[in-house]
């Protein structure tokens, strides 16, 4: 048996690892130290905003260049933040997928040169199932069963947490993710990015209740959501106005879009927890950061009489200390990846849960 492995089932056997774990997946150089899934002994993120910035996105080849620029500063700062070494950490995590290919690349390519040199176990990780553990970074009382809405950029899923690495997808975006949303709307009314909390700020002064959407599909007996439709809605309303030259009151609009999405989101992870009986349900992703969405979706589980859970807000948006986490929970699941691991720009939740993952 290789000694990473050896080391892998001796930490199994204690039940506690101190990982070092690393998240790349977008514009985010993240790196933390994390103790027993559970305690975050350090945590270092460095956002690429304002590169990206005057593009009005993300760059995705500004992104990797950033972050192969970062990385080895970040990961020193956690380490030393933490009082580690390369040689007092137990294991390694890292972010492989879902994400920027040549972003995850950076921190999967780290992550393997670190785990080869001091022969410690590595851990992939899948992003989203990160987002979810960044609960229970915030919350020591959280174990599953529970129901995880979780909305980021890229994703919109409402997931059954059976277990520690054992989830059931009840539903999914059919079109834009709701940060995704978020963006596209900013980016109409004119703010720049990022997008999602810009809108925030404008829709602070205004009228939720100025501009009716429907909720088409939405509407429907699923779990799965669309937000492409509230988009186009937006677009049109202000291309209307323009056209006929009146004026738009944005902050109106920006308040309307915030509460339709966040109405939308909160009705369907409400009624999935309670038709799928989960007496509890949890929120993840960076989309969570958003007050209105972390309130209403309080106030309706709590009036449904379900407990609510949601990480602190710095835990909500992309970091690496959700991925040490996750890393725990499958290291402690006997899954250690060999390395020749890989990353994926899209990757099924549960994929990582094969002990020995190959590439493609
Ligand atoms: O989870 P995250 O940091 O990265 C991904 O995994 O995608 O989520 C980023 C998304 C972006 O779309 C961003 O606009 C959105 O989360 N977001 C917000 C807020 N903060 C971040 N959306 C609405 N309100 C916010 N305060
Ligand atoms: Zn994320």
């Amino acid at each position: 048996m290789n000694p990473a492995q050896e080391r892998a089932d001796a930490l199994r056997a204690k039940g506690s690892a101190v990982i070092l774990a690393i998240e790349t997946s977008c514009d985010e150089t993240a790196a933390a130290v994390v103790k027993d899934g559970r305690e975050i002994l350090s945590s270092v993120v460095f956002s690429q905003i304002d590169l990206h910035k005057k593009y009005g996105g993300v760059v995705p080849e500004i992104a990797s260049r950033s972050h192969v620029e970062k990385i080895g500063p970040v990961v020193a700062e956690a380490l030393a933040k933490a009082g580690k070494t390369f040689s007092t950490i137990d294991a390694v995590a890292v972010t492989n997928g879902p994400g920027l290919i040549g972003a995850l690349l950076v921190g999967v390519s780290y992550a393997k040169g670190i785990a080869m040199a001091k022969e410690l176990p590595l851990i992939s990780v899948h992003h989203i199932e990160g987002h979810i553990h960044a609960n229970y970074l915030t919350h020591s009382e959280l174990a599953p069963p529970f129901l995880c809405l979780v909305a980021s950029g890229g994703h919109s899923h409402i997931v059954a947490v059976e277990g520690y690495g054992n989830y059931r997808l009840l539903g999914r975006t059919r079109d834009d993710a709701a940060g995704e949303a978020f963006d596209k709307a900013a980016r109409a009314l004119g703010l720049p990015y990022p997008g999602g909390p810009n809108l925030e700020i404008l829709a602070q002064s205004g009228n939720e209740r100025a501009f009716e959407f429907p909720s088409g599909f939405n509407a429907g007996n699923h779990y799965d959501f669309s937000f492409s439709g509230l988009k186009t809605a937006v677009l049109n309303t202000l291309h209307n106005a323009q056209q006929k030259g009146l004026p738009v009151q944005k902050a109106d609009l920006a308040a309307s879009f915030q509460r339709a999405v966040v109405d939308i989101l909160s009705e369907k992870a409400v009624r999935a927890a309670k038709n799928e009986g989960y007496p509890i349900l949890a929120l993840a992703g960076g989309v969570a950061s958003n007050a209105t969405l972390r309130e209403g979706l309080r106030t309706l589980a709590q009036k449904e009489k379900l407990r609510f859970f949601c990480p602190t807000m710095e835990l909500c948006t992309d970091n690496a200390a959700m991925i040490g986490a996750a890393g725990f929970y499958s290291l402690m699941n006997g899954c250690v990846a060999s390395l020749d691991l890989n990353a994926y720009a899209n990757l099924p939740m549960g994929t990582n849960a094969a002990p020995h993952q190959k590439g493609d």
